[in-house]
């Protein structure tokens, strides 16, 4: 038997269960952010040659993101995170007051504060709605909410908590036969569903590249639909966006209008890398996987005594795997299973509507990605069944 300190080290590298929060980045995406910033402390970042040849890369990343989504390019902008690309959208529609935003109760806070904040700076009226017990979206009951001063749907495609995809497609399609705006948090689902923005119909779509799709942290997505562009009002204006032409300022009517001042080249060049990695294994191949090692991981869960397996019915969900086990603190098993080298989550996750609806405050979290593996799937599985069968002794 080995001594207690030989045995912690002969434990493998972290079995990784967070890419809800966020993937360990590909390889390539480091590569391509350190590379560059070397070359700037070798060379100086402003190189004529260089910076033409960084400009032309961010215009190359823009059409390999816009492939990704099944967008144009001038349909895509580079933020800084998820949360800036919601804001960007808030903040960019000349709003009315009393024009209503229907805000489910399946969001986290990124999607709810700013809707909250234009509720008292202009006075739009937030209209909650209800999930299912499952996480789940009804669209036709959305679509029955829709009244005449409706302006916008904002939902998440892919729930951080419960793990619910939804039915993107037809949100928007009830959505724009009524003329009513949709806005799609894809946080959680880019680069682990095949997404669609034309397809779908949406007119935004608002992502982060350091989830699903393992670019690095400091890197968000915005979608806008081309003809919504020009009558949008960038919340951030200077140059990079902005030209003085006659004493007055233009704006471009591509996505490049909610792009301000220096773009964060590291972080779109690694944007880059990560879109080109998750092109070539494919999405639908990812996709498959995930759904593969999301069934394994639930079953396992499912069958630790006393566990409880949160949100929506098995082929509704994706990746994410929320529960609790009956007599553990969800924190202290977080910890416990760290020490084992194995990585999930607990907490509220921002979005306590949803847990007062389980009757909960916190839970443990995991979820897959397609480079988890059955095994650690089975160690996650012994581990909590080992952890709870000592609490409740
Ligand atoms: C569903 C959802 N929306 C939005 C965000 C915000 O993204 P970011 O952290 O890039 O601002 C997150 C991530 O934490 C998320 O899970």
């Amino acid at each position: 038997m080995l001594p207690d300190d030989l045995a912690d080290a002969a434990v493998p590298p972290s079995a990784y269960f967070d890419t809800a929060a966020a993937a360990p980045p590909v390889p390539e995406a480091v590569d391509a952010a350190v590379a560059y910033l070397r070359r700037t402390a070798v060379e100086g970042p402003y190189l004529p040659s260089l910076r033409r040849e960084v400009y032309e890369r961010i215009e190359q990343v823009r059409a390999a993101v816009a492939g990704f989504l099944h967008a144009q390019p001038e349909e895509i902008a580079f933020t800084r995170n998820g949360t800036e690309s919601i804001s960007l959208v808030a903040r960019g529609i000349r709003w009315q007051p009393g024009d209503e935003v229907i805000v489910p109760d399946t969001e986290m806070l990124s999607n709810v504060a700013i809707w909250r904040m234009l509720e008292a700076e202009v006075g739009i009226r937030v209209v909650p709605f209800a999930a299912g017990a499952d996480g789940m979206l009804d669209p036709e009951r959305l679509g029955a909410a829709i009244t005449p001063r409706t302006r916008l749907i904002t939902f998440v495609a892919l729930s951080n908590v419960t793990g619910a995809t939804q039915p993107v497609a037809e949100i928007c399609r009830i959505a724009a036969a009524a003329g009513v705006l949709t806005h799609v948090n894809a946080a959680q689902a880019i680069g682990m569903l095949p997404l669609g923005f034309s397809s779908w119909q949406a007119d935004f779509v608002s992502a982060c590249s350091r989830k699903g799709l393992r670019g690095i942290e400091g890197s968000g997505i915005l979608a806008v639909r081309r003809h919504l562009v020009p009558d949008l009002v960038p919340a951030l204006a200077g140059w990079w966006n902005a030209t003085q032409e006659d004493g007055s300022i233009r704006l471009p009517d591509t996505a490049r209008r909610f792009e301000a001042g220096s773009p964060n080249v590291p972080a779109i060049l690694a944007l880059g890398a990560a879109v080109e990695v998750a092109e070539r294994l494919g999405i639908d191949t990812i996709h498959a996987r995930v759904v593969e090692l999301t069934g394994a991981a639930v079953r396992g869960i499912r069958s630790i005594p006393g566990a409880e397996v949160y949100g929506p019915s098995d082929e509704n969900r994706l990746s994410i795997i929320p529960f609790n086990v009956a007599g553990v603190d969800p924190r202290e098993l977080t910890d416990h299973l760290e020490s084992r080298g194995i990585i999930i989550e607990a907490g509220h996750f921002m979005a306590t509507p949803i847990l007062t609806s389980y009757g909960i405050s916190s839970m443990a979290r995991a979820s897959v990605h397609y480079f988890n593996t059955i095994d650690e799937i089975d160690r996650l599985v012994a581990e909590i069944t080992a952890f709870a069968g000592k609490e409740s002794a």
